[in-house]
């Protein structure tokens, strides 16, 4: 039977993406979207724009593509605004990170030109690796909250924007465990007057998104907004937040092959991935501090996927290694090796080899642009707190502290389209082939 359709206010009006970081997968996204906007290239790996949607019975003939099924936000509405440590325009550090070819860039010189980043909230303790100048300055950490979010409503003033969306998509923090300034509202804004050395510059971002009602996704591992104190106040004040750490690269293939053998009971001993990069992403993650971030999100994956509890004689004691390692001459276009000891019936060994010669901002840009349009849509459509639903594009999905992440890509994006069916109306679909029993 088909549910009622939950009220979704109009995408009407101009969306403004405000962008945490302008580097590689910033500077990607930008350039894909007004390339596209020209009408120079197609949304390739955005689930937006080129996926469709099944409706009713496979004999009923409905997919139409999910743009048309929901209202999003069209991408001729969309304004960037962005914050960086470096004051490059968008235009010069395409050109500085490589990703895009040179002529691609200088045939969208102008759009990115135009965009250029506002002074950051930056310490750098918390990213030993950068040093910048375009950093703001402040008493205390409330200040430089306050500070951003006079940044968050003069930008939507000034673009004439009805909506905003914020994507952190600044460099990996160090790694910082929950402690007590995280836990509630008062104490995380005693620590931002405090000045309190738990409370990152990311976690900052997150709370000026918050309090100014903007919805607020993380693109990489460190908590930002994965602490009591912001799932409460994005609760409270009925905003969407969703993390961490943009699903791409190697994590993206482990997702996609641990549900196949997991799903023909194939045994695993071990999985070991190295990656080589020469990013300045890889050349944060070479501070150890800074990989235990990266670390800590990357291995969680296999452990979920498998269940070694439910599935002892397969699954337990697997060994699972992860490595970066910065390689300057590789740029963007990291090389990520896998090394999969599978077994099989009767206990015989097998390997599998995996070498992906990936581009790692190629495969995160249609993720931000994604992000952006959903937690539009879930903004308008009254959804508030942790969008679980949109796990499909992290390594490390954040979810309610009660409940663990679901890992499996064909899981998530069936949550993922469950959850569009559902605000639409649509019955769910659970390829549960009732049709036989008609
Ligand atoms: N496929 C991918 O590229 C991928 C996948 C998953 C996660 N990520 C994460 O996304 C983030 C961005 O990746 P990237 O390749 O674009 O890195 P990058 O180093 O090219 O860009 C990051 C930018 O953030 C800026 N920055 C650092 N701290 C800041 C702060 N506090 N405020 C504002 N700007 C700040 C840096 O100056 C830099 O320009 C990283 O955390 C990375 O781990 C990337």
């Amino acid at each position: 039977m088909v549910e009622k359709a939950v009220e979704i206010a109009p995408a009407d009006g101009k969306l403004g993406i405000l962008l945490v970081g302008l580097g590689a997968v910033s500077t990607t996204f930008v350039a894909g979207v007004e390339a596209i906007r020209k009408g120079t290239a197609q949304p390739i790996g955005s689930l937006t724009q080129m996926g469709t949607i099944r409706l009713g019975r496979r004999t009923d003939n409905r997919s139409p593509k999910i743009k048309d099924f929901i209202p999003l936000a069209d991408l001729n509405d969309v304004v960037f605004g962005a914050w960086d440590i470096f004051s490059d325009s968008a235009y010069e550090a395409a050109l500085h990170c490589g990703v895009l070819e040179k002529a691609h860039v200088e045939d969208l010189r102008e759009q990115l030109e135009s965009l250029k980043p506002m002074a950051a909230v930056f310490e750098h303790n918390y990213v030993k690796r950068l040093n910048g100048t375009n950093v703001k300055q402040g008493k205390n950490k409330m200040e430089l909250a306050e500070q951003l979010i006079a940044d968050i409503a003069r930008f939507k003033a000034e673009k004439g924007c009805d909506r905003l969306v914020i994507v952190w998509a600044a460099s990996t923090e160090i790694f910082l465990e929950q402690s007590a300034v995280h836990q509630t509202l008062e104490a995380f804004e005693k620590g931002l007057y405090d000045d309190d050395a738990a409370i990152a510059p990311s976690m900052i971002y997150a709370y000026a998104a918050l309090k100014s009602g903007v919805p607020f996704a993380n693109g990489a591992p460190n908590l930002s907004c994965d602490i009591p104190a912001l799932t409460k106040l994005a609760e409270d004040t009925g905003v969407p937040i969703c993390g961490k750490d943009f699903k791409t690269g190697q994590t993206l293939m482990k997702t996609i092959i641990a549900p196949g053998l997991k799903a023909r009971m194939l045994g695993l001993e071990g999985w070991y991935s190295t990656n080589i990069l020469g990013n300045r992403d890889g050349e944060v993650l070479d501070d150890p501090e800074n990989f235990k971030t990266k670390e800590e999100s990357k291995l969680s994956v296999l452990e979920h996927i498998l269940q070694p509890e439910v599935y002892p004689e397969l699954y337990k004691d697997f060994a699972h290694v992860v490595r970066i390692n910065y390689y300057p001459p590789r740029g963007d276009n990291k090389e990520g090796w896998d090394s999969i000891d599978i077994f099989g019936w009767l206990g015989y060994k097998m390997q599998i080899k995996i070498d992906f010669l990936c581009r790692d901002s190629i495969l995160a840009a249609p993720l931000v642009l994604d992000l952006a349009l959903f937690m539009d849509l879930a903004q308008r459509a009254g959804m508030k707190g942790i969008q679980e639903w949109l796990s499909f594009y992290f390594k490390a999905p954040q979810t309610a502290p009660e409940l663990y992440p679901e890992h499996d890509i064909f899981i998530q994006l069936m949550k993922l389209k469950n959850t569009l069916r559902h605000l639409q109306g649509e019955d769910l679909i659970t390829h549960l082939g009732l049709e036989y029993y008609d």
